[in-house]
């Protein structure tokens, strides 16, 4: 059974655990076997980064583990729940309750403003409209769009966009959250306070961050680091090994 939003999951249980997990899509000549049988442990209290070459599987790791995408085999557990098997009304229930996402594209929805786009979230938690905007609006601030609160996101550069989407990702304080490249359209100084944001919510009792990145400049903010290939894992690294990674690949 998921837990509820008060217990929390004993701190040795892993956030996300993948074991052997099989992922193909399309059929015939189109089929493509993007996870060929994945191992991935993400814990509770780390910023996870998951590293690899375009088209190795990490988003579709990601998809997985956030309950977005069905699986062929294998067993996915999120906090000790275990998704397979369990009716999609309850994956949704727990994903829109526990899990924030920034995706690779940010995926903004046009039509609304900056406040009401990162208000969605809490909307869907039941949040009163007016509590939910004047949040999101303080966490727009943080995030250095103070003014721009009732902006389209097309008015916007992909630096602020991308900054809307980690403010909608951050705001009901997921206790899972997955960024897809969330630093790539940003600058140096930005990017930076991205990660400390980032890594402040990893480090939260209950809580686990796990980002896809190309960006060097984010492997000094990793407690632990997964090397993807070709569907799956093919290295993990943490303390003086990741030190190490860090070094040769800075
Ligand atoms: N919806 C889909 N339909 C068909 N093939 C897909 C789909 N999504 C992913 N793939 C294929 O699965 C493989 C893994 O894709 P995935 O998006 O997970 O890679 P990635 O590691 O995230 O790459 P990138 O760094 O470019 O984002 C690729 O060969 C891709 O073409
Ligand atoms: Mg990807």
């Amino acid at each position: 059974m998921i837990t509820s939003a008060s217990t929390l999951p004993d701190p040795t249980t892993p956030a996300v655990s993948l074991r052997g997990v099989v992922k193909a899509f399309g059929t015939g000549d189109a089929r493509t076997v993007a996870l060929k049988g994945a191992d991935f442990t993400a814990a509770q209290g780390e910023l996870h980064l998951l590293v690899g070459p375009s088209g190795c599987g990490k988003t579709t790791l990601l998809s997985v583990a956030a309950g977005t995408l069905d699986w062929d085999s294998g067993t996915v557990d999120v906090f000790g729940t275990r998704l397979n098997g369990l009716p999609k009304s309850k994956v949704t229930a727990f994903r829109r309750q526990h899990v924030g996402f920034i995706f690779q594209q940010f995926n903004l929805i046009p039509t609304l403003d900056l406040t009401e786009n990162v208000s969605v979230p809490l909307l869907l938690n039941g949040v009163r409209r007016h509590e939910a905007e004047e949040r999101s609006a303080a966490l727009l601030q943080r995030l250095g769009l103070g003014g721009k609160e009732r902006k389209r996101p097309t008015q916007l550069s992909g630096g602020q966009q991308q900054r809307v989407a980690i403010a909608r990702a951050l705001v009901h304080e997921p206790r899972l959250l997955i960024a897809d490249e969330p630093t790539s359209a940003l600058d140096r100084e930005t990017g930076h306070q991205i990660m400390e944001i980032l890594s402040t919510a990893a480090r939260s009792p209950g809580r686990s961050v796990i980002i896809v990145t190309h960006d060097p400049r984010t492997y000094g903010y990793a407690d632990r680091l997964t090397e993807m290939e070709d569907g799956g894992i093919a290295g993990v690294h943490h303390g003086q090994a990741l030190r190490d990674f860090i070094s040769i690949h800075h």
